[in-house]
């Protein structure tokens, strides 16, 4: 395959090279003590969250030339494409309109979106009211299981990738504003344990399971939805699956196959790409754990976040300049991870759902036109809750030999009503910021330990380990408190973020070719696996691990 060196041929792009090895010359320690003014310059308020980025390794030539290279490559043109109802998705030729989902109703100027002709806004809105209403009922017990005399209790959302991470993370960072009257669950796992895990502590009678694939084919979903019918047929009978599951996916002939009535269906389109999916009805789950309210300001959030995408210029849009400051780390800076770090333990599963929302979409080497890439794209992308991972890897962060980048978020309110020890996790947050930015020098330790008393070659010789080299890049996105409507924003600014980078890498952020074959061979191994020495003589490649299967199943 070619290679494409259309972006790096750019002179603007050489500039950013050029401009990147000065960068490298400096401590970002120093860069920051001579800019007394520099918080004014490199933060950036929208929608209710600061970017704080001073601790970025950037200047203002550097933010500068990066919105360069964003208008070299037509970034507002291809915004509005994106927000527009354009083919984005070229390998699948659809639109990728998950903002359209979020748009409010009675909005006149967002009454019109059309996707390959024809305005989605009708059958968005329609689609929206119909989970409102099941919701409502859910709660007011109209909508309840087999011949149960109180209301669902439990709520079993079994789906896997975008059909969980959304929901699932999302109705932990709502803890707070979780009805005491449900329970939520995500089965997702083939392995079983999550299903046993749940049915062991549900009571069937009170249990509404929402079975959540836009295909309806995946081979996770489907046989954990399968176990949990078969479940419930042994509880209550073989009439009973019929109340008891509810189902969301493009695909109505397998919902039929499956026996998911009329009322109990909901519908997604191909136009939404499953892990931009939570705001659709695979956020089911969600709505009826928080409400329908709080749902509505979930949504609201990420649809400030879209106006803003929209109509900011490219100098003060949150999710273009985070967008170009990922490409300067990734890029020229030549980071290779993305350290996300939530000071709140309600964001617990954040990282894990920006895995998928950034690697899923920007793990890819093959630009737009087919051709290899010459320069790196997204990165890896983890992370924790900082309070623990300080106690855990934040060792290697600090004084090991990978540098990741780090993106640090943080309520000003703490999630849980103690405010005085979330105070102590927004100082340990800003702490850590500091301490990765400015490290601490050889010298100025050998100095302290010899003023403690040490001989100068023992306080040499300890400084050399102790030694923090600081030079180390993060951002702080602050917010006044995790509630419904800054989540929805948080979530669509990092949507958006990942469209900046995929148009500055030119690659498509909305297909997933590269978890297809996998898929295949697992569909190929699974009869080896039940029959492991019949599959030892057909699968070579596994054979010996088949012989041990086989040995240890006895
Ligand atoms: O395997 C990847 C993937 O296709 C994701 O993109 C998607 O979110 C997930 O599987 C689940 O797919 P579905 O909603 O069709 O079950």
């Amino acid at each position: 395959m070619q290679a494409d060196s259309s972006r790096t041929a750019l002179p603007i792009w050489q500039s950013l090279v050029r401009h990147c090895a000065e960068v490298r010359q400096s401590h970002l320690r120093d860069v920051i003590a001579r800019d007394p003014k520099r918080f004014e310059t490199f933060s950036l308020e929208a929608s209710g969250i600061l970017l704080d980025y001073t601790r970025q390794r950037v200047t203002r030539e550097t933010v500068s030339l990066l919105l360069d290279l964003a208008r070299t490559v037509d970034l507002p043109e291809k915004i509005a494409a994106l927000l527009g109802g354009n083919i984005v998705n070229n390998t699948e030729h659809r639109p990728a309109l998950h903002t359209a989902l979020r748009r409010p109703v009675g909005d006149p100027a967002g009454a019109n979106l059309n996707a390959n002709g024809r305005n989605v806004m009708p059958a968005v809105l329609e689609e929206r009211e119909k989970l409102e209403h099941f919701v409502q009922a859910v709660h007011s017990g109209k909508i309840a299981g087999t011949g149960a005399q109180a209301p669902f209790d439990t709520v079993v959302n079994i789906g896997i990738g975008g059909s969980d991470l959304g929901p699932l993370m999302a109705s932990e960072a709502l803890t707070a504003y979780r009805r005491p009257d449900m329970r939520v669950h995500f089965v997702s796992n083939i392995d079983g344990c999550q299903l046993s895990d749940v049915l062991a502590q549900a009571n069937p009678a009170t249990t509404l399971f929402i079975i959540c694939s836009k295909t309806f084919t995946t081979l996770e979903t489907m046989t954990n939805a399968r176990a949990a019918r078969q479940w419930i047929v042994e509880k209550l009978g073989s009439a009973a699956p019929g109340r008891h599951f509810a189902a969301v996916s493009t695909n109505h002939k397998a919902m039929d196959e499956f026996g998911i009535g009329e009322r109990m269906r909901f519908t997604m389109w191909d136009w939404v790409g499953g892990r931009y999916s939570v705001w659709s009805s695979i956020g089911l789950a969600l709505a009826l754990a928080v409400g329908v309210e709080h749902f509505r300001a979930f949504l609201a959030g990420a649809h400030e976040m879209d106006t803003h995408f929209a109509e900011a210029p490219l100098e003060e849009n949150l999710p273009v300049l985070m967008g170009m400051l990922g490409v300067w780390n990734r890029s020229f800076l030549d980071m290779h991870t993305l350290a996300v770090l939530p000071y709140d333990q309600r964001l617990h599963r954040f990282p894990a759902y920006l895995q998928q929302l950034e690697m899923e979409s920007n793990g890819k080497r093959v630009t737009r036109s087919g051709r290899l890439v010459d320069y790196a794209t997204g990165p890896i992308v983890w992370g924790e809750p900082g309070s623990n991972a300080q106690h855990s890897f934040f060792q290697m962060m600090h004084q090991g030999t990978v540098r990741p980048a780090v993106d640090f978020l943080a309520p000003v309110h703490g999630s849980c009503g103690r405010q005085a020890q979330h105070d102590l996790a927004l100082a340990n947050c800003f702490a850590q910021a500091e301490a990765f930015m400015a490290g601490m020098p050889a010298a100025q330790l050998r100095e302290e330990l010899q003023g403690a008393g040490m001989t100068p070659e023992d306080a040499a010789a300890l400084a050399l380990h102790r030694a923090h080299p600081g030079n180390r890049p993060s951002q702080i996105l602050l917010f006044a408190r995790l509630d419904p409507r800054t989540l929805g924003s948080l979530i669509a600014l990092y949507e958006h973020k990942v469209y900046v980078q995929s148009v500055i890498w030119d690659i498509n952020p909305f297909d997933q070719w590269g978890v297809e074959l996998g898929k295949k061979l697992a569909g190929q191994l699974a009869p080896a696996v039940a029959d492991p020495e019949a599959g030892a003589a057909k699968h070579k490649g596994v054979a010996g691990l088949l012989r041990y299967v086989a040995r240890w199943r006895d």
